[in-house]
């Protein structure tokens, strides 16, 4: 009550000081405690070796009171298999034992003991083989310090009873080789130093059968384990791995054999609840049996078995399973392997008889379905034993010899011992008997076996105590008459690379309810491309929903996390997996407006070169001349370029046409309107001439009207050129205004330059139409002055629309707009200074003269 301040420490320092006390005292005695207990098969040799078997599978639950001493466990269901197990373990001994060659000289015995399988019965038991309890001699005082009463143990079958076996054993090195105990658990060398096997470590198994479910893509299954070491060990390590390969577990539920119903129930009622189609069992052979029963209880057909070897290549599994159950399970076994005679000594069972044998009757009784001594009042009466019953023609899982690996995984062990202690003894020709054999130096030697059998296998031990880890893939194939073959699908070999070490060979395979297609069992279906996944609230990482990419995001793989945004002059296609150029927009000659406005401005051209053809045949005629002629010339010829330069405007934007496209336009409208304004000058000027004392016309003749039209152009030419040098207009993609398409247009490079040549067109258009607006009421017959005003107001309502549209108008429209202005501009011009003096020149000509040109206060033509 003193202690939780002081703790273990304490009191074991308490207890060394009474030992130590103690011993100096006398030598110590040891008493037998427990009840005595003697094996179940026993021999006597130079050299005995330790079995340990569940020769029966389950005991009778009791309720302890605590009121006296329990009962010795009650064990009942008497398994075969381990009787085939202690069969293979006699016969290698018998075999070595008349072997010249191994160990000569020496005789090999054996104790072997039934542990039921249970933990607690284990422990017993494997203190009964070191101890050798079974001599009664009450009140005995034996001397504690004496040699281990076998030298190796073989077994157990099951990984739990076999952990508490090795832990018991571990501490006094006593060798202990399982020929099934899978356990990863096992390869624990600081827990269970003295532990070997020859059945690979599930720590490969696990990993095997997660490949295998991850091989045929089922990403959602259930999984259902034996409650003990083997099944919640093994299905530890395959849910770790299943994780690390993209498997989700929907459920994983445990049971073991003696479980009440009620548990049973909960357990089929959250398989019939669940999705997944797979189901992975790490069970042995003897939870499959019970499990098999309820399933077929319940018709629990169609689900796709996938099996750990405890149960897979189990005939006796096979033959209960009436309802098919598990046809078309695939799962992993221990390679085939042959042990050649032991058929033969299997079925010879009356040794197995030493006198006064309770278990021995059973094992008869239950064999031949006989009973040896009936008592009469009995309700179900039995067939009489008569103890000379045959072997031959009885069908039961002791006949049964599907289990030869394993039958050659304890002959195995047996002679890896041998091999051991033969090398120990410096066996030659005879061994050196007298040798004291220590259990630690035995295990060493087992440690570093390396030997081959006699049917050519190779055994060794790798420094956990474990075997090399291979595989046969096994699938169940239903055959006539309900008959199962197991056949073997592939290989696994744990020493091959990651990749290769799934190796499934090209035989057809046949899934659950004979079915030749591969189940599926996913959670949900592959998200296509085109669409990324997208986790459910609360469900395992399998179960998602597959959303679509969003616009200008794609994705091209299956099952993708993300979607990716394609580059800037990519959109992604309908189905979203895969980006695809942008369409490029741009005002081309090829579609109908750029068609419709090339051919206007070809027309304009034509048109213009028309007039000048019409006035170069009459330049001599009065209207041509009186309407100066030169500067006439000029315009028309700058009106040619404004129609032309139009075209620069349509067709894919490249360097040179963005650098020409607002400069030539620029320069040759400036000539243009220059021209213009000239001949506004020069009617101004004329009226002005005509008054008296006026000598403008000296100052503005035909020199000065050249000089200035150059003079204002070079201004333009100058402000272009500057634009050009310093900051030129490029072309450009525009990838805000639409998501889909890249419009293709010339920037301005400096918007200043831009709106310094527009506005100087501007400037020069309201001069003209000022000039014009005063000139137009002079009075002369032919007043163009008129015309100008006209065309000026044209002109510049045109440009006054263009400019919002321009701003407001997007990529090509802008474009298109700008070379509409540029013609109706151009065609206002065109139109309003020529053509009425074309239709003088052709239409009237009696109005072409001189007279009428001068001629003041006569009727108008207009
Ligand atoms: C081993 O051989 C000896 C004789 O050499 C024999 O007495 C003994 O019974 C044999 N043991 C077994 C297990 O066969
Ligand atoms: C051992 O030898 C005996 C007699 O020589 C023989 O009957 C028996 O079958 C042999 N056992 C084995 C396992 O070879
Ligand atoms: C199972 O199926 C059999 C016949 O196929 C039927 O008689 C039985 O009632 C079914 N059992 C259950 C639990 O559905
Ligand atoms: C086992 O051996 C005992 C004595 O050796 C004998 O009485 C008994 O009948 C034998 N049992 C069988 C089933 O042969
Ligand atoms: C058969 O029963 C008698 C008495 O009922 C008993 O003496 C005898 O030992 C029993 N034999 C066996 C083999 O159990
Ligand atoms: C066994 O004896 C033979 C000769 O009888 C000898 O040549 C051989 O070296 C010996 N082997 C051992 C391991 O002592
Ligand atoms: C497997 O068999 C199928 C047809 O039976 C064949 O098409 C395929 O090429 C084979 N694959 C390999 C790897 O041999
Ligand atoms: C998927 O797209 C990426 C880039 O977007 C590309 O590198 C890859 O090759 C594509 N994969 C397939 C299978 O098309």
């Amino acid at each position: 009550m003193f202690l939780s301040v002081w703790p273990e420490q304490g009191w074991a320092l308490l207890q060394l000081l009474l030992v130590v006390l103690l011993s100096q005292a006398e030598e110590p005695v040891c008493r037998q405690r427990g009840d005595p207990e003697s094996p179940q098969l026993f021999k006597d040799g130079d050299i005995i070796l330790g079995g340990t078997f569940s020769f029966h599978s389950r005991w009778k639950d009791r309720q302890e009171t605590y009121m006296h001493k329990p009962l010795p466990l009650e064990c009942t269901s008497l398994n075969f298999r381990e009787f085939q197990f202690a069969q293979s373990m006699l016969f290698a001994i018998e075999e070595i034992n008349n072997s010249t060659d191994l160990l000569p000289g020496v005789s090999l015995g054996y104790k072997i003991y039934d542990t039921c399988g249970s933990i607690a019965r284990s422990v017993r038991v494997a203190l009964a083989l070191t101890n050798g309890n079974e001599i009664v001699s009450a009140p005995s005082e034996e001397p504690c310090t004496k040699p281990a009463q076998v030298q190796a143990i073989m077994g157990e079958t099951s990984s739990s009873p076999t952990t508490a076996i090795a832990t018991v054993i571990g501490p006094f090195h006593i060798p202990m080789i399982s020929h099934f105990a899978t356990c990863a658990c096992l390869s624990d060398k600081s827990k269970y130093p003295s532990f070997l096997r020859t059945i690979p470590s599930d720590y490969y198994q696990s990993r095997a059968l997660a490949q295998l479910v991850k091989h045929f893509g089922w990403t959602w299954v259930g999984a259902i384990r034996a409650n003990n070491d083997y099944g919640n060990n093994g299905m530890a390590t395959f849910i770790e791995i299943a994780q690390q390969l993209d498997i989700c577990l929907e459920y994983s539920v445990s049971f073991f054999r003696t479980d009440p119903s009620d548990k049973i129930q909960k357990m089929i009622e959250i398989i019939k609840a669940s999705t997944s189609r797979v189901i992975v069992a790490f069970l042995s052979q003897m939870d499959m049996d019970v499990l098999i029963h309820e399933l077929s209880h319940h018709n629990l057909t169609g689900y796709q078995w996938v099996g750990s070897e405890g149960w897979i290549f189990d005939s006796q599994i096979a033959a209960i399973d009436e309802h098919h159950i598990l046809d078309g399970a695939i799962g992993l076994s221990i390679p085939k392997a042959h042990v050649s005679g032991l058929k033969a000594f299997m079925m010879n069972v009356k040794p197995l008889n030493s006198s006064n044998n309770k278990m021995f009757t059973e094992f008869w009784e239950t064999l031949f379905s006989c009973k040896f001594n009936q008592s009469k009042s009995s309700a179900e009466i039995q067939r009489d034993c008569t103890g000379q019953e045959d072997l031959t023609g009885v069908q039961n899982s002791f006949t049964d010899m599907s289990l030869m690996p394993i039958f050659n995984n304890v002959y195995k062990g047996v002679y890896a011992v041998a091999h051991a202690l033969h090398s120990m003894l410096s066996c030659n020709k005879t061994c050196t008997k007298d040798l004291q054999l220590d259990p630690i130096t035995i295990l060493q030697h087992i440690q570093n076996i390396h030997f081959k059998t006699k049917d050519g296998e190779e055994v060794y031990f790798n420094e956990n105590g474990d075997p090399a880890a291979k595989y046969e893939i096994i699938n169940w194939q239903p055959r006539e008459k309900g008959i199962v073959d197991f056949v073997s699908v592939g290989l696994y070999d744990a020493s091959l690379s990651a990749d290769k070490q799934l190796n499934l060979q090209n035989t057809s395979l046949i899934w659950a309810q004979n079915s030749q297609q591969v189940p599926v069992s996913v959670c949900s279906e592959k998200c296509p491309p085109g669409t990324r996944k997208v986790l459910q609230k609360g469900k395992p990482v399998c179960c998602y929903d597959c959303i679509r990419c969003a616009e200008g995001e794609i994705s091209n793989i299956t099952d993708s996390v993300t979607c990716t945004r394609c580059p800037p002059e990519f959109w992604s296609n309908n189905r979203r997996d895969a980006c695809i150029k942008k369409e490029a927009v741009f005002l081309s000659f090829e579609e109908i407006m750029g068609a419709l406005l090339t051919t206007a401005s070809l027309f304009g051209t034509c048109m213009t070169a028309l007039v000048a053809y019409i006035f170069f045949r009459n330049r001599k005629t009065p209207i041509v001349r009186a309407n100066n002629s030169e500067l006439s010339f000029l315009l028309l010829f700058s009106l040619t370029l404004c129609f032309l330069c139009s075209l620069t405007f349509i067709g894919r934007p490249s360097e040179w046409s963005c650098m020409l496209r607002h400069t030539a336009f620029g320069i040759t409208f400036v000539l243009c309107i220059s021209c213009v304004l000239g001949k506004t000058m020069v009617v101004l000027m004329a009226f002005r001439a005509t008054l008296p004392g006026s000598n403008v016309m000296k100052w503005f003749g035909p020199a000065q009207q050249r000089l200035s039209v150059l003079g204002v152009t070079l201004i333009q030419i100058i402000i272009c050129i500057l634009w050009l040098i310093i900051s030129p207009p490029f072309p450009s993609m525009n990838f805000k205004e639409f998501k889909d398409k890249i419009i293709l247009e010339c920037a301005l490079g400096s918007a200043v330059g831009f709106w310094a040549v527009l506005g100087y067109i501007g400037l020069l258009a309201v001069l003209c139409f000022i000039c014009a607006f005063l000139a137009r009421k002079l009075p002369d017959n032919f007043n163009e002055a008129k015309f100008i005003t006209f065309s000026m107001l044209i002109f510049c309502a045109v440009w006054i629309t263009f400019i919002p549209a321009y701003v407001s108008s997007p990529g090509k429209f802008s474009v298109a707009v700008e070379i509409f202005a540029i013609l109706a501009s151009s065609f206002g011009l065109l139109i309003c200074i020529f053509i009425p003096k074309c239709y003088i020149i052709l239409l009237r000509p009696e109005k072409n003269t001189k007279k009428n040109m001068m001629g003041k206060g006569s009727t108008k033509s207009f």
